[in-house]
């Protein structure tokens, strides 16, 4: 039976049922793509290959070091068990000039801005100029890979085995390390300090047993992240996704002092001031959703995620924050951003080291002003219908979703002259006056699109 992308059902990927074509698709699919990988630690390889029958001998070494979804399910199974330690993840991208370097012709591949690069969408994401972007993303890309673990000797020692196999005729244009920050509590968070990751979609019966909830339904079909691999053998039982990653610097400071300053000007005092930062976010620092709660709550661990706005116009999570403009949630006419299909696997990881404890109330001035933020990383099955989506039409439109919203205060790009009005407090439909957006303090400093082909393409070069 052909792999039933649009299936209405969770995946059981562990079936006794399972039919021979799922299962093929499972043993030739990279993972990290329907499940996370751990990668508390990882390094990213971006290649540049000289020659392109050397760079297609390159790729093949590299399969044995990767592993396959299915087997990296079982490691997830067997560590929840047993605490058994999993292997390192091993994963493999190639850009659309990869491709072609490759010696491939990329006409069966359907997605546009794929099919562009990211450099040639700048303008579509009001990215800053090429030549601004740090060296190595001003370079041509061929492939990415990426390497990552719970601990950063395993990813160490696969790097050196990665190297050691990479021909004289490549050379590696940059490197980026990722390396996960925690609060207190061992949450992931994300530099501003906000605890990061919690919403996902979920593809896997055992895992959306394990969240469903009344009120959002965490379940999306396969046809979020997977399209058939068009240069594998068989294209309708091997699989890949459209990774985008996207450097993305995050000037601490500047954010903390917009948080300040729209404290004050919404004249809130002791333990309602970082409200003013779960407007812009739509969260609190712990992860606690501002739809379910005015104030950090305790309840909820793992955190919170079963909400939707469908009752709040605004008063409790102001529709610009960003967690809901990134996903509206069914919001509007009965669930058209499911139907839209936009949500996409983020699978990012933060960078750079800090000095101070970024989730501590310590004044802005202690905060540092470049040098970390996110290495941002999503699955998509379409680029151009999910990630560019999510930032072109909903973070960076200040008329999304109705007039007057103002851009994302923590991604949307673009010059922010609307005025925007905020809760004069939590739950209340008194709006604040108008007040200049809060400054753009995430820059893109790089980055590109590639496929995540299967590993039976990998094993045929
Ligand atoms: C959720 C921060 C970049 C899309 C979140 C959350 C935080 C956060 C704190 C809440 C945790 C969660 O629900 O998982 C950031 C920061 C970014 C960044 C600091 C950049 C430095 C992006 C980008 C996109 C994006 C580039 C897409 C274009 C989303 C989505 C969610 C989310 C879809 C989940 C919303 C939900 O389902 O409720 N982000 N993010 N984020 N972010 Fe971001």
């Amino acid at each position: 039976m052909p792999v039933d992308l649009s299936n209405a059902k969770p995946l059981a990927w562990d079936s006794a049922k399972l039919d021979a074509d799922t299962k093929v698709m499972l043993d030739n699919l990279q993972p990290n793509i329907l499940q996370a990988h751990v990668r508390e630690s990882m390094s990213l390889l971006l290649v540049h290959f000289g020659d392109g029958p050397d760079g297609r001998r390159f790729l093949r070494s590299l399969a044995p070091l990767m592993k396959s979804a299915r087997k990296h399910l079982e490691e997830v199974r067997a560590f929840n068990r047993t605490k058994k330690p999993g292997t390192p993840y091993v994963g493999v991208g190639i850009s659309k000039i990869g491709y072609l370097k490759l010696g491939h012709s990329t006409t069966r591949f359907t997605d546009n801005a794929f099919k562009s690069g990211m450099k040639r969408r700048k303008d579509t994401l009001n990215d800053p100029a090429v030549s601004a972007w740090e060296k190595h993303y001003q370079e041509e890309i061929h492939a990415i890979v990426l390497i990552g673990d719970a601990a950063p000797e395993p990813v160490a020692a696969t790097r050196k085995r990665v190297l050691a196999l990479l021909p004289k005729t490549a050379k590696i244009v940059g490197e980026e390390k990722g390396e996960g920050l925690r609060d207190a509590q061992g949450r992931g968070i994300e530099h501003f300090g906000y605890v990061d990751g919690r919403s996902q979609p979920l593809f896997l019966a055992d895992q959306v047993a394990a969240e469903s909830g009344a009120n959002w339904n965490p379940f999306f079909p396969l046809s979020h992240v997977l399209v058939p691999d068009p240069l594998a053998p068989r294209p309708a039982r091997h699989f890949g996704s459209y990774l985008v990653l996207r450097k993305l610097e995050q000037n601490v400071r500047a954010f903390r002092e917009a948080e300040e300053a729209l404290a004050d000007a919404l004249g809130l005092k002791g333990d309602d001031r970082p409200l003013a930062g779960a407007m812009l976010v739509g969260r609190f620092r712990n992860g606690t959703p501002l739809r379910l709660h005015g104030r950090p709550s305790s309840e909820g661990h793992p955190v919170q995620n079963d909400f939707s706005y469908r009752d709040d116009p605004g008063a409790k999570c102001p529709v610009g924050a960003h967690i809901r403009k990134a996903n509206p949630r069914d919001s509007r006419d009965g669930g058209l951003e499911r139907t839209l299909g936009v949500m996409m696997a983020r699978r990012g990881q933060t960078y750079g080291r800090r000095t101070d404890t970024p989730w501590d109330d310590a004044p802005p001035a202690a905060r540092p002003t470049g040098g970390v933020g996110l290495l941002f990383m999503a699955f998509n099955a379409s680029l151009q219908g999910q990630f560019e989506f999510t930032q072109q039409t909903w973070a960076d439109n200040p008329g999304f979703p109705d007039e007057g919203t103002g851009h994302d205060p923590v991604i949307g790009q673009g010059k922010r002259d609307v005025k925007v009005r905020y809760p004069k407090a939590w739950n209340s439909t008194k709006l604040s006056a108008p007040q200049r957006q809060v400054p753009q303090t995430v820059t893109m400093k790089g980055g590109e699109y590639f496929f995540m082909p299967s590993l039976a393409y990998l094993k045929s070069l």
